[in-house]
């Protein structure tokens, strides 16, 4: 390693690193000094829901790794893996400023060496439920290569985005299943002002289409209000939510459910104490959204 990403690594200022011997290194040194290490796994076109990401593992650990990495084993074969956006100067600027140590960003060589020949790993019931029957193998290949990179990174927490809800759900799976001694962290989705959640693809949105799309944030805030207001009938929550939806020109709906926030199994009534989520896939135009909100009943 040279001496200036040496260095980089005691000042934290996001250096990137692109084969697994470089950051195996990185993360040796960081156990070494006897560093907490966080590792915030992301597919890079870096926004400020990535800076919340970074910015609680940078207060939660000594060594912040943030990978950037287009996973191909995540995309299906008429999905935007090519389309995706890449930007990784722009990402260095915005890991560093929101506390990156080191940016591990490998070529799809480095992580697949056998390209489709592959090991993976695969999380029961995910595979057919929500996003994994709209997107067959999807978390097939997010488990995959997150079970890649905590092996490559070894890492004490791993973060996550609230958005990809049924992601988190599939990752604590896995890392229990597997024992990965990792403790996964949840951060809220962070939202534009006019509620839109923040994703790499809303690039894609032409204007009328961003307008659309408010539609789902919309829903979804009408489902956690009337929540706050009472309403325990999550049937109706739900008849509510896909009414909603149905009425917006321009969405093609995929699913808007409720479902408990721990087994994503429907549930009519939300209990004193209990958690359930919705959760939204649309497409407006040629893009595909997701969204979600805890609905939380305290307890009785
Ligand atoms: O959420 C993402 O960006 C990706 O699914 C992840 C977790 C980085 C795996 O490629």
């Amino acid at each position: 390693m040279s001496e200036s990403k040496r260095h980089s690594m005691e000042e934290g200022h996001a250096e990137i690193v692109t084969t697994i011997a470089e950051v195996r290194q990185v993360t040796a040194r960081a156990r070494e000094r006897g560093d907490r290490i966080a590792l915030v796994p992301t597919m890079g076109a870096l926004h400020q829901g990535h800076a919340a990401l970074i910015a609680a593992a940078a207060a939660r650990a000594d060594c912040v790794i943030v990978s950037i990495f287009v996973n191909p084993t995540q995309f299906g074969p008429h999905e935007d893996f090519e389309r995706y956006p890449r930007q990784l100067q722009t990402d260095q600027d915005l890991a560093k400023t929101a506390g990156a140590h080191w940016i591990f960003a490998p070529s799809v060589e480095e992580m697949y060496p056998h390209g489709k020949e592959t090991t993976t790993v695969e999380v029961p019931r995910h595979e057919t439920m929500w996003e994994g029957a709209c997107r067959p193998g999807h978390f097939r290949g997010v488990a995959t290569v997150v079970a890649k990179l905590f092996l490559i990174v070894q890492p004490d927490i791993a973060v996550f985005g609230q958005k990809d809800y049924q992601q988190i759900l599939v990752i604590r799976q896995m890392t229990a299943d597997l024992n990965f001694p990792v403790e996964i962290v949840m951060v809220p989705t962070v939202r534009e002002p006019d509620g839109l959640a923040l994703s790499s693809r809303n690039v894609y949105l032409s204007r009328l289409e961003r307008e659309q799309a408010l539609a789902i944030s919309r829903a979804l805030r009408q489902a956690e209000a009337q929540v706050g207001s009472g309403e325990r009938d999550l049937a109706l929550i739900r008849q509510t939510l896909q009414d909603t939806l149905k009425l917006e020109c321009g969405l093609q709906l995929e699913y808007a459910i409720v479902v408990d926030a721990d087994t994503l199994v429907p549930i009519d009534r939300l209990d004193p104490g209990g958690r359930a989520v919705a959760l939204i896939a649309a497409r407006v135009g040629t893009t595909r959204l997701i969204d979600n909100v805890l609905l939380e009943a305290k307890p009785g």
